[in-house]
């Protein structure tokens, strides 16, 4: 099977998950984009569901599809999230963000009782780190925050890259009017020590990795799908 193939058969397992009158939060990506036409098929035959798009690429998506939306201001309390990711470890933390919708996945993410990741089987990684890490910034001391994020990084004991994401030669805005910082600096021994000291920037307004936030990885790859579920 190709990629996109097993990115739909993950997308697929996991609609087994979803019950008629759920409220989903609904990811992006294009593992998640696979769920939306999926789960647009299910609508057409009768589902009721509302969804909370995580960007509004995926907003337009569900909307083009007929996947009924809502908002966490309407509904902030999600049954289930579906979403993808760029890495997932063994304990499922996870590296998200590469499609630069980090923080409102987060958000809707921690709105629900429950977290699925969907991906093909190449997401899976023995430690977060090599996929660079999406750091969403505000745009206002953007140097300063640069310096600040470089210090956590070689606090901790990491070299590397920070770089500013760009698109066709402007800086990224991401649906929230930030911009994104790329960081490159290898395996990451303590997700959450390099959490906390993110965090801790004011200029950070969020990172890409969801420690501890899913419960479950629905896993597609050569041998068929995986379910992990989250350890303790
Ligand atoms: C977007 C994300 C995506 O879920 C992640 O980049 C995976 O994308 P894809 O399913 O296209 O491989 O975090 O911000």
């Amino acid at each position: 099977m190709s990629q996109d193939e097993l990115k739909t058969a993950a997308a697929r397992a996991a609609l087994a998950h979803v019950e008629d009158g759920m409220k989903l939060g609904i990811g992006t990506g294009s593992t998640a984009e696979a769920f939306v036409h999926l789960l647009a098929e299910k609508v057409g035959d009768g589902m009721r569901v509302l969804g909370v798009p995580t960007s509004e690429r995926t907003a337009r998506l569900c909307l083009e599809l007929g996947v009924p939306l809502t908002s966490l201001n309407e509904e902030p309390e999600l049954d289930l999230c579906i979403d993808g990711a760029d890495e997932i470890d063994p304990a499922l933390n996870l590296t998200k963000g590469g499609g630069g919708a980090l923080l409102r996945e987060k958000i809707v993410a921690y709105a629900s009782a429950k977290m699925i990741v969907i991906a093909d089987e190449s997401k899976l990684v023995d430690s977060l780190g090599g996929f660079a890490l999406p750091i969403e910034v505000n745009p206002f001391g953007l140097e300063a925050t640069r310096l600040h994020v470089q210090g956590a990084y070689r606090d901790l004991g990491y070299s590397g890259e920070l770089r500013l994401r760009v698109r066709s030669g402007e800086a990224f805005e991401t649906d929230g009017g930030h911009y994104i910082l790329d960081a490159s600096f290898g395996h990451i021994s303590n997700p959450k020590a390099l959490s906390d000291a993110l965090h801790a920037i004011p200029g950070v307004v969020e990172h890409g990795m969801f420690i501890g936030m899913a419960s479950l990885a629905v896993v597609a790859g050569s041998g068929g799908i995986r379910e992990l579920p989250a350890r303790g």
